[in-house]
């Protein structure tokens, strides 16, 4: 439900009311309160990158940063992630390279992707690996998503 008084933060476009209680998570925010599931919970602790949203256009673990620390400013989750050009491009590169193989660590690997081409847009294979280095992937499709994130034409799309 969105609201239009008292401290808020925007997610995917839309004002949300903080919750009352300080510890609340962005994860567990986007989980409980907004029924927003594409963010996935991994490790719990930062280490995983399966929770990574964007917190104005930087990449950041959702587990461990509390809601009240997004407040005014703007939340992008996966599910908006492809309503900008560069977001899009990446998850057609997802979908050209078959990266996905479980598919849990995905969300997060699209959005550290969508990240590092914002202010890389045509990173090396040492700087994706740089980048990437937070998300984890029990499948190992990292192949496949570096491919993903070469053949994407950042400078077209940002
Ligand atoms: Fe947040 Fe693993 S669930 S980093």
């Amino acid at each position: 439900m969105s609201i239009d008084t008292g401290p808020t933060v925007t997610i995917n476009g839309t004002p949300y009311a903080l919750p009352t209680d300080p510890r609340t998570t962005l994860l567990d925010f986007l989980h409980q309160n907004l029924a927003l599931f594409g963010t996935k919970k991994g490790c719990d602790r930062g280490q995983c990158g399966a929770c990574t949203v964007h917190l104005d256009g930087e990449a950041v673990r959702s587990c461990v940063l509390p809601v009240s620390a997004a407040a005014g400013r703007a939340v992008t989750t996966i599910e908006a992630v492809g309503q900008s050009a560069l977001g899009a491009q990446v998850q057609q590169a997802w979908l050209d390279h078959e990266v996905v193989q479980c598919g849990y660590c995905q969300s997060g690997q699209i959005m550290s992707a969508t990240a590092l081409l914002q202010r890389q847009p045509a990173p090396s294979d040492a700087e994706i690996d740089a980048g990437m280095a937070g998300n984890l992937c029990r499948c190992a499709t990292y192949t496949r998503i570096r491919a993903a994130i070469k053949d994407v034409d950042a400078g077209g799309a940002a």
